[in-house]
């Protein structure tokens, strides 16, 4: 172990905490299931910020991964060596991610962000639901704004080299007291396309202080009409996705799918969190407003993500998020017609192996079943044999 002035080098066969020289010092085995009792005792967002400032320091070793060849993935365009991604609402003010991607997130969504800073809701506003495995939010888009948030992805892009910037998408919300929703996501676009590969526009928000108009067909329609035609326009072309909830009734989900469709939005993720409560859901928290995520909303959002799969005819890209923590997971949204997987909650209940573990039991369950790649199996569930 060698000590500097500024940092704690800790050196074990040539590898140390911090980068030096291309190296990183990773763990073979994992110890998040020895430090989650304590994490558990404290505040949920107060965990949460500790780990952002723990990664930005560099002070959670990175796993030992080894990705098989046979989880390739492919997004519209984009090549990834697997398929999981970090959804938004980890990284809100995009600062840690490399840091994701040192974690083994094959990419990697940051924001939400609005156009200007806004607080969110008062404190507390998220709560842990440990026997099931979930989270309930109300943060209601605390957000620093574009300006400051499109300096940290300057200071992303300027400080990573080209060949390693991977998979960057930015999650655009309206915020608080916006007169023109779409000039908001336009201006995003706009200020965004540059540094990533693709660019959410997320219409989905299951907290009461946000409504859910902008998914009625006219108004979405217009919405994403206006986007492509300001995305037409841009140099660096981005894809551009679209985020919905993870409560929608037959109806919307076909008017979802047909809007999607007429505008060549470029893929869907599905979906955000919901506002449902399912009776298993047993604790006190239940009850607090906001959106609720992780292992209760995996059938909801997965039948969701099946039902969009059938109505676009397979033709629009998909991104499945929602309740992922194992490769069964991970799998069960591939044969639903996820060309990706997102996860977040189950980084608080798996811990920063969660892609480790994922990776490694996908592979196994698509070598089982034959598969010699993700996308072959891709919405095998509606595909004939
Ligand atoms: C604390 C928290 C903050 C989130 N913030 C955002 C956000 O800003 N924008 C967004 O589109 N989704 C946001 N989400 C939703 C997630 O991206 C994801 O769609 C949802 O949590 C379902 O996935 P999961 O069950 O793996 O967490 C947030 C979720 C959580 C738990």
């Amino acid at each position: 172990m060698c000590i500097s002035s500024a940092t704690i080098y800790i050196v074990a066969n040539h590898k140390t905490w911090l980068h030096l020289e291309e190296t990183v010092f990773s763990l073979p085995f994992d110890t998040y299931p020895l430090l989650k009792p304590f994490i558990f005792t404290l505040d949920p967002e107060f965990a949460h910020n500790l780990a952002l400032n723990c990664l930005k320091n560099r002070l959670i070793p990175p796993p030992r991964m080894r990705i098989d060849p046979c989880l390739k993935s492919a997004f519209c365009g984009l090549t990834l060596n697997h398929p999981i991604g970090m959804a938004a609402g980890f990284d809100k003010q995009a600062e840690i991610i490399n840091e994701l991607f040192e974690l083994g997130f094959s990419s990697i969504e940051v924001g939400g962000v609005t156009p200007h800073p806004q607080p969110g809701n008062p404190k507390p506003r998220m709560w842990r639901i440990a026997k099931a495995e979930a989270l309930i939010n109300r943060f209601n888009f605390n957000s620093i704004g574009f300006e400051k948030f499109l300096r940290h992805m300057e200071v992303w892009y300027d400080e990573t080299p080209h060949e390693k910037r991977g998979t960057v998408g930015v999650n655009i919300s309206r915020g608080d007291n916006c007169p023109d929703d779409a000039q908001a996501y336009i201006d995003g676009l706009k200020k965004f396309a540059p540094f990533v590969s693709f660019v959410t526009i997320n219409v989905s928000c299951p907290n009461e202080a946000c409504s859910r108009e902008l998914e009625e067909k006219d108004k979405l329609k217009a919405l994403l009409d206006r986007l492509k035609e300001a995305h037409e326009t841009l140099i660096k072309k981005p894809l551009l996705l679209v985020k919905i909830s993870a409560d929608q009734t037959e109806q919307q989900s076909q008017t979802i799918a047909e809007v999607v469709l007429e505008s060549g939005i470029d893929g869907m993720i599905v979906s955000n969190t919901s506002a449902m409560r399912p009776a298993s859901l047993d604790s006190p928290h239940a009850k607090e407003a906001g959106g609720l995520s992780g292992k209760p909303i995996f059938d909801l959002s997965t039948k969701l993500l099946g039902t969009m799969y059938q109505l676009t005819g397979g033709k629009v890209p998909l991104i499945g998020c929602g309740g992922v923590s194992t490769g069964e997971d991970a799998y069960k949204k591939i044969r639903e017609g996820a060309s990706l997987v997102q996860l977040l909650t189950s980084m608080v209940f798996r811990g920063p192996f969660v892609v480790k573990h994922i990776t490694e039991e996908l592979a196994a369950l698509l070598k089982r079943d034959g598969y010699e790649s993700v996308t072959a199996a891709v919405g095998a569930n509606y595909k004939k044999a």
